[in-house]
């Protein structure tokens, strides 16, 4: 798979070049590259932002280096998917990281201040498979840090990313609940005891109890979860 990401702070994405994403890279399981909106521009000071018709405050990020930047880095056939990372788009989910781990090609449009002339979104339809996404209800001060979640969410479901792809089973919402607790030795630590059930090796209990876990503790924490 082939990953880029549009910013004006490419620095943001050098934590992809460590551990487990570090390595798919090495291994060509995935391909990365951070591409400098600012590469983009045709003037001295390298202008991105202007000010918004209509008036409003603040700036917004100018069409021309985003169309000449996606000119070069959209699949001509129109395979390619461009995610716009923003507080206004669906909301990001595992089943979401899913979807796009199978995909060949994704490039994250990340914006800054107060976002991006609408008119690139409108060009990019037809152009790309345009979708603009959430991390969840709150707002950052642009699309970078979501890109890098969104980002280490999806490369990790991609076969040889993670090297004990068991886990992959195990953890919360895979199955729509969130996972139970864990234990490691020792069997006691400041007189908090390991269930016993734990330590009896009686798999089927182990699993009816783990199973009973997730459901209480996903009741408790996040009700919207349950059917
Ligand atoms: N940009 C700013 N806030 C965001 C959010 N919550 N999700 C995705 N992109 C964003």
């Amino acid at each position: 798979m082939r990953i880029d990401a549009v910013t004006i702070f490419p620095q943001y994405f050098d934590a992809l070049d460590i551990s487990l994403l570090g390595k798919a890279q090495e291994n060509k399981v995935i391909e990365f590259k951070a591409i400098d909106l600012r590469d983009y521009t045709h003037d001295k000071h390298k202008t991105v932002d202007d000010s918004p018709y209509g008036g409003g405050a603040g700036m917004l990020m100018k069409p021309e280096p985003w169309g000449d930047a996606l000119d070069q880095l959209l699949n001509p056939d129109g395979s390619t998917v461009l995610i716009f990372p923003s507080p206004a788009g669906e909301l990001f989910k595992q089943s979401t990281a899913r979807e796009l781990a199978n995909k060949e090609h994704i490039v994250f449009a990340c914006g800054r201040y107060e976002g991006i002339d609408q008119r690139v979104f409108d060009w990019a339809q037809g152009k790309a498979e345009v979708r603009l996404v959430s991390l969840g209800d709150y707002v950052l001060n642009g699309g970078e840090v979501a890109a890098l979640a969104m980002i280490e969410a999806i490369a990790r479901l991609i076969p040889g990313v993670i090297g004990n792809s068991e886990s992959l089973i195990e953890e919360s919402h895979s199955d729509g609940l969130l996972e139970y607790p864990s234990y490691t030795k020792p069997a006691v630590w400041r007189d908090l005891e390991v269930p016993e059930v734990l330590r009896g090796g009686n798999h089927a209990e182990i699993a009816k109890w783990r199973h009973e876990q997730a459901v209480a503790r996903t009741k408790a924490i996040r009700p919207d979860l349950l059917p």
